[in-house]
């Protein structure tokens, strides 16, 4: 309180939970503590509801606090499941679909150890990349994964104000943040079925990060209302490294040429069992995948992994990818039916 109280008497108060009157009593609003609360919204803000705000969530649920605490200048955004793994566990982050790329990959990949004496080069796999998504040759920017567009975002621009819609992937902002960056949120909420309704990108956000399909909530958001959020002078970023699981990927923007600023990374990580391999990549606009570009540092990609951009993009491969995700789609819903009908078995047991 006295921190708070401090930083108020400096301007600069840093709300959090030690100041809301619905948990803590405070003089005047001791009625408060327990009620339910209002949602409220600032005016003079233009994220609206459900935003952060002098790094608290203004939000109308505290569980939304625990998702702030977790993450305010957290060093943790950088702290990924990976880092637990032990003889024993399955990494669910990266082998919900399989524990290794399919046999016919793996014969794709294996043929390209006996050129690993040549320097990678990208051309080849750049245009096979761009034809599979109907784009133009510059179009395509091969990263070493996902991960490493959003770095070279975070290097190459200089917004004057990045905004990231989460829940999301924490990695966008820790590049951000690593680069210098002051970074704002946008909350999803999930009374909202964590879709864009009722958030939007302030209107002064020179760069925006929103994910599509979202990890962790799996909303699917319309790619008509994504991009209602592309305009001059803004550059949006759409993460779609979960897109190839959506049978048909029918809200994908990775097609859609001509949007001012619209840069759409992807992943071959999660579908082809790849994550030992780092391959991915950006379309968007030539000239600022260029900027990306030159923040990359020589050979990024190397030629296994540029063997496995050519093997995953011609339509076989996506046909394969859709036909898993349908697969995938199934075997959930089956396992949530058993799931609820163990539940219902158990509960004729008395207590
Ligand atoms: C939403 C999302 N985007 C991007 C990535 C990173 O993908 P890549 O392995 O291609 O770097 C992940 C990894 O878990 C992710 O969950």
């Amino acid at each position: 309180m006295l921190e708070r109280y401090e930083e108020a008497i400096r301007g600069d108060i840093r709300m959090n939970c030690d100041t809301c009157a619905y948990r803590i009593a405070l003089p005047g609003f001791i009625d408060k503590v327990g009620r339910p609360q209002t949602p409220h919204h600032h005016p003079d803000d233009p994220a609206g509801a459900g935003h952060v705000h002098a790094g608290h969530v203004h939000e109308d649920h505290h569980g939304h606090l625990t998702l702030e605490r977790a993450m305010a200048a957290d060093p943790g955004l950088s702290y990924h499941g990976d880092a637990e793994l032990a003889p024993g566990l399955v990494d669910l982050a990266v082998n919900v679909r399989r524990r290794e790329p399919p046999e016919w990959l793996r014969a794709e990949l294996a043929q390209t150890l006996g050129e690993l004496a040549a320097c990678p080069d990208p051309a080849d796999a750049s245009q096979v990349v761009a034809a599979r998504h109907g784009r133009g040759d510059g179009e395509v920017l091969l990263t070493a994964g996902a991960a490493e567009a959003f770095v070279l975002i975070a290097r190459a621009l200089r917004p004057r104000c990045a905004v990231i819609v989460h829940p999301q992937f924490t990695e966008p902002e820790a590049a951000l943040r690593a680069a210098g960056h002051p970074v704002r949120r946008v909350i999803l909420r999930p009374r909202d079925g964590f879709r864009l309704a009722g958030a939007a990108l302030p209107p002064g956000a020179a760069l925006g990060v929103l994910g599509n399909p979202t990890n962790p909530p799996s909303a699917l958001h319309p790619a008509a209302g994504l991009v209602a959020h592309a305009r001059p002078g803004r550059v949006l970023v759409i993460d779609e490294a979960f897109m190839d699981g959506v049978p048909g990927e029918p809200e994908s923007l990775a097609g859609c040429a001509g949007v001012p600023g619209l840069l759409v990374v992807r992943s071959l990580t999660e579908t082809w069992g790849l994550a030992g391999l780092r391959i991915g990549y950006v379309l968007g606009p030539a000239a600022l995948l260029g900027r990306l570009r030159s923040a990359q540092p020589l050979w990024p990609v190397s030629t296994p992994a540029l063997a496995a951009a050519r093997a995953c993009s011609p339509a076989r491969a996506v046909a394969e990818a859709a036909t898993l995700a349908r697969a995938a789609g199934l075997g959930l819903a089956a396992n949530r039916r058993s799931r609820a009908s163990d539940v219902r078995r158990f509960r004729r047991f008395p207590p």
